[in-house]
């Protein structure tokens, strides 16, 4: 039997990198999975490749109307959550001196408010005895140069879960923060140079990035019964990169 067999879980941002890995994985686990991205063609093959148990719906997590229409799809086709991973986030580099409104509203609207809201529309469906976590980054750890925006914004995260998890005792929700290390994602791809790349790859231990399924092998444990005492926490996954 798998580790969410039977379970509803949703997943922003699941159509690419970590979090597809993820929504993978939860479906060989028994899960029936939600998944959202702004791209149909990109949603489209990531529901082909998980393949069952898996419905794509198009929309921006920093957008409230669309959230509201994947909650009322979730709740016309399932009518409950038990998981819920806030995966939906966005960072490029931007150093002091050159910060613009424009980069602190985007970064900010989609990695705290958007998160915030997309926790706050999904309760209404949530389980007692859920699992809520959410994609932060060990940048909100490091000082980084250029990404102090992005560290913010993930670092809200961390007091989100602590005054949430609070709030949802009574319910027996848990809420924790998933903090990725340098991880092998188109996102990647888009916001790195080889340059830099290989320079975070020299800071990591072993020398090199993680891999989206490692990622997703924290999720899982995150998104089951295996995480049933662990609660507020921040769990770095970055093979010892803040670590040193
Ligand atoms: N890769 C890393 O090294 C790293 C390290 C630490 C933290 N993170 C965090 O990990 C998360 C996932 O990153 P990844 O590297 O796996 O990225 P990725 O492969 O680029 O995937 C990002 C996913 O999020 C979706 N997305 C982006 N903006 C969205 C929005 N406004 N609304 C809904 N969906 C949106 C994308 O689809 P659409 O483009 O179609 O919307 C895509 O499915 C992000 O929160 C990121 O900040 C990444």
């Amino acid at each position: 039997m798998g580790k969410l067999e039977g379970k509803v879980a949703v997943i922003t941002g699941g159509s690419s990198g970590m979090a597809l890995a993820s929504a993978k994985r939860f479906v060989e686990e028994g899960a029936y999975v939600f998944i959202t991205g702004r791209r149909q063609e990109a949603l489209d093959e990531a529901v082909k490749l998980i393949g069952r148990n898996v419905t794509g719906v198009r929309g921006d997590a920093s957008n409230l109307d669309d959230l509201d229409r994947l909650f009322d799809t979730i709740s016309q086709e399932k009518g409950k959550i038990d998981v819920l991973y806030a995966s939906a986030g966005w960072g490029e580099g931007v150093p002091l001196g050159e910060i613009t409104e424009q980069h602190f509203d985007a970064t900010f609207n989609l990695n705290a408010r958007g998160t915030l809201f997309t926790v706050q529309k999904a309760l209404p469906l949530f389980n007692d005895g859920g699992s809520i976590f959410m994609t932060g980054s060990v940048a909100s750890h490091k000082g980084f140069p250029g990404y102090s925006v992005y560290a913010a914004s993930k670092a809200t995260l961390h007091a989100f879960a602590r005054g949430w998890l609070n709030e949802l005792k009574g319910r027996n929700i848990r809420v924790n923060v998933l903090h990725p290390g340098p991880i092998a994602t188109p996102m990647q791809d888009q916001v790195l140079t080889e340059e830099a790349k290989l320079m975070f790859e020299s800071l990591i231990p072993r020398g090199k990035m993680g891999l989206p399924e490692e990622i997703a092998a924290v999720a899982l444990f995150l998104a089951s019964d295996d995480s049933s005492f662990v609660n507020g926490m921040e769990l770095n996954v970055d093979g010892g990169f803040s670590a040193i």
